[in-house]
């Protein structure tokens, strides 16, 4: 993306994906009145949109949405509100052939390579069966293709007849790669793919998939809960909490000159802890209270409850993400004011 003169967000001519306002909530049963008596807010409201090429990171502490936000844009699940558009089209509620193209075109790669992997197929099973269901080319296209694969991803051709079990964790994810871009898709949405694995092995699966970013130009979505990690992936990050997306920038600048103050007490917090150089959102969480539930989220800004800078405006308005300049959005009411401190209260 090349930034605009008046330092404005670029806006590509056509996002690959676009996502408006999207929710998800799931009901709450009650076995005893054998009704929904309330609902959980996982993902409330989140705008974004990716080029094609582009990278995006999405990060924030367990719980917020991250996964339920993945699993929805790749529409594993429906969402409860908003839309979502990839390629020009509109798949919010996308069903029959254009549901199978978007499966083809968009594919997931789990955190854990132990259990995605069916352990009874063979590599070559694994990384020719999305081929076989999207019907991709002939019986030895699609052996040539696991073949190249293989070495894409930097699996040996030789234990092509092996199965996942008798790998390691970093190889099996190296084979849930090369399966998931076995139909050329043209977004790759990776939940934690990385988190399992020992930090080494990290490292070479990062360079793995900037290797492959930059080869086959593909897009990723990319969530995490190490920003060190993630920087390393992603063109620009987007910060969650609570359901909503509080901040989205570019790596650098964001993690540089963070604007929003769950962002900024983030860093703050874990940056003083980052002796090994992650910056970990699983370990080094805030300490300005409990982040309260998506059963029942604050009025108004959901970050306002431990908020040092919270007005009463913040618990009557819920803030957008805006653009503030810098190629930076935030939704704060206040974003600018803080980067002097001027409205702490
Ligand atoms: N199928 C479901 N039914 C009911 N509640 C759900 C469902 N999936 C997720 N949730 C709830 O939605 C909220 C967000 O969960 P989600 O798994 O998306 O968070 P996350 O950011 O991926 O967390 P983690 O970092 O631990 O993976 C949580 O409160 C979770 O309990
Ligand atoms: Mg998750």
């Amino acid at each position: 993306m090349t930034p605009t003169t008046d330092n404005t967000l670029p806006v590509a001519a056509t996002p690959l994906l676009k996502v408006e306002d999207l929710e998800m909530k799931f009901p709450l049963h009650s076995a005893l009145l054998r009704r929904t008596i309330g609902w959980i807010q996982a993902v409330r409201g989140v705008s974004f949109s990716i080029s094609p090429g582009e990278s995006l990171g999405i990060v924030g502490e367990s719980g917020c949405g991250k996964s339920t936000l993945a699993e929805t844009v790749v529409r594993l699940t429906t969402p409860t509100g908003g839309s979502i558009v990839f390629n020009g089209r509109d798949v919010t509620a996308a069903a029959g052939g254009d549901l199978r193209r978007l499966r083809r075109d968009v594919q997931m790669v789990f955190q854990d390579p132990f259990q995605s992997l069916n352990p009874r197929m063979t590599v070559r099973q694994l990384i020719r069966e999305p081929m076989q269901v999207h019907r991709i080319g002939t019986v030895e296209e699609q052996q040539s293709r696991v073949a190249e694969l293989c070495d894409a991803v930097g699996i040996d051709r030789r234990l092509i007849d092996r199965r996942p079990t008798t790998f390691s964790g970093g190889q099996r994810q190296r084979i849930a790669i090369a399966r998931a871009l076995a139909p050329k898709p043209k977004l790759l949405v990776l939940d934690e793919p990385v988190s399992a694995l020992d930090t080494s092995v990290q490292a070479q699966i990062l360079n793995l998939l900037n290797e492959l970013r930059a080869r086959m130009g593909i897009s990723y979505i990319f969530i995490g809960h190490d920003l060190a990690v993630v920087r390393q992936v992603c063109d620009r990050i987007g910060v969650m909490y609570l359901g909503k997306l509080v901040e989205l920038g570019e790596s650098e600048t964001l993690l540089e000159a963070p604007r929003h103050p769950y962002t900024q007490t983030l860093l703050s917090a874990v940056k003083a802890l980052e002796a090994d150089g992650s910056i970990d959102l699983t370990e080094n969480l805030p300490s300005s209270g409990e982040v309260p539930s998506p059963k029942n989220p604050p009025s108004g800004c959901g970050f306002r409850t431990r908020c040092a800078y919270a007005t009463d405006e913040c618990a009557s308005d819920s803030p957008e993400l805006l653009d503030i300049g810098s190629l930076q959005e935030v939704a704060c009411h206040f974003p600018l004011k803080l980067t002097d401190g001027s409205s702490r209260k």
